[in-house]
């Protein structure tokens, strides 16, 4: 126990994007409180034994045994136990209707849905306009949203570790969690249940901001896609619609109008790729879109290196200047 306190200290995960135990949010909180007192808790049994263990070792062998036999097996195996883990229990218990019950304030909420392998996301505004996004997450500081989560394929788990605990999709149903966020910065959410090929590389950002920079950055999202700012962007919005990309992709504002992949009506205002595979940046673009294989085994995004670098890059241009 003393080494996976040491170890999760030492190596500095305790203030990383994923970390449980740099709480974020108020359920990571409730939990990551929860964490401490356990391993305080095993820490101070660990200790006991140990030094009784040392302490037995040392004495002559039979008096020992002899003196210390209804001590141990009364005391070690059946009081000490039962007052531990009844102690634990009462700790842990209080905090399950906080977490599974909390009111959710109402303002908004999110329906997030795995895929194979990245998220579709989908904001429910108060004025009841739902706004289709993908594969990142921000969040008002300091207001419980209700997060309903569902799956049509397999099972995945949505996780923020430094925000909340983690609930499972499952095809044919809708869980719930709620989210309240005690502290604006960039953390990481991912999928914590194998769910094919692809599931290690299907995490995305979570960004908690301030609530005037939350607003405006929901209306923006809420917007049709800006027109292309460069005659190479134009091309690549040719492109996009000739090669039949809108079958599978929503661009608000265009012809296409697929649902089969993300919504990349404002793909270059996000802060990863191929769900927080990859930068977001033009010639990791042109990559993905020619050989998405590369960087995520298994992908259903089909690869367009056929097109050549040119229109690759036109392509990548126009999506680049979606923000
Ligand atoms: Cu989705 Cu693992």
């Amino acid at each position: 126990m003393l080494v996976v306190v040491l170890v999760s200290t030492l190596t500095g995960c305790h203030a990383r994007p994923l970390s449980a135990l740099d709480a974020a949010g108020r359920d990571a909180e409730e939990i990551a409180r929860l964490f401490w007192w356990m391993t305080g808790a095993a820490a101070i049994i660990w200790v006991a034994v140990i030094s009784l263990t040392m302490y037995c070792a040392r004495g002559p062998r039979v008096q020992n045994a002899q003196r210390f036999t209804p001590l141990l097996i009364v005391g070690g195996g059946v009081a000490l136990p039962a007052v531990v883990l009844t102690a634990l229990l009462a700790l842990g218990l209080p905090s399950l209707p906080r977490l599974v019950d909390a009111p959710w304030t109402g303002h908004l909420s999110i329906a997030v849905s795995g895929e194979q392998w990245w998220w579709r996301v989908r904001y429910l505004t108060p004025a009841g306009g739902d706004i289709d996004l993908a594969n990142e997450i921000r969040l008002p500081i300091g207001e419980r949203v209700d997060v309903s989560l569902t799956s049509d394929n397999v099972i995945h788990s949505f996780w923020i570790p430094a925000i909340s605990g983690k609930v499972d999709m499952i095809p044919g149903r809708t869980t719930h969690l709620s989210l309240e966020p005690t502290r604006t910065g960039t953390f990481r959410g991912t999928c914590a249940e194998y769910c094919g090929t692809s599931h290690a590389l299907m995490a995305f950002p979570v960004v908690v901001l301030e609530h005037d920079a939350f607003d405006r950055w929901l209306a923006e999202q809420s917007q049709p896609a800006q027109a292309p700012a460069t005659s190479q962007a134009a091309r690549g919005g040719e492109l996009f619609l000739e090669n039949g990309c809108g079958a599978c992709h929503t661009i608000r504002g265009t012809p296409a109008a697929g649902v089969i992949g993300p919504d990349l009506t404002h793909v270059g205002s996000r802060m990863s790729l191929a769900a927080a595979t990859l930068p977001n940046e033009m010639a990791h673009m042109v990559n993905w879109i020619a050989e998405p294989e590369r960087a995520k085994p298994a992908a259903h995004m089909p690869a367009f290196g056929m097109l050549g670098a040119e229109q690759l890059h036109a392509l990548a241009a126009y999506l680049i200047g979606l923000r």
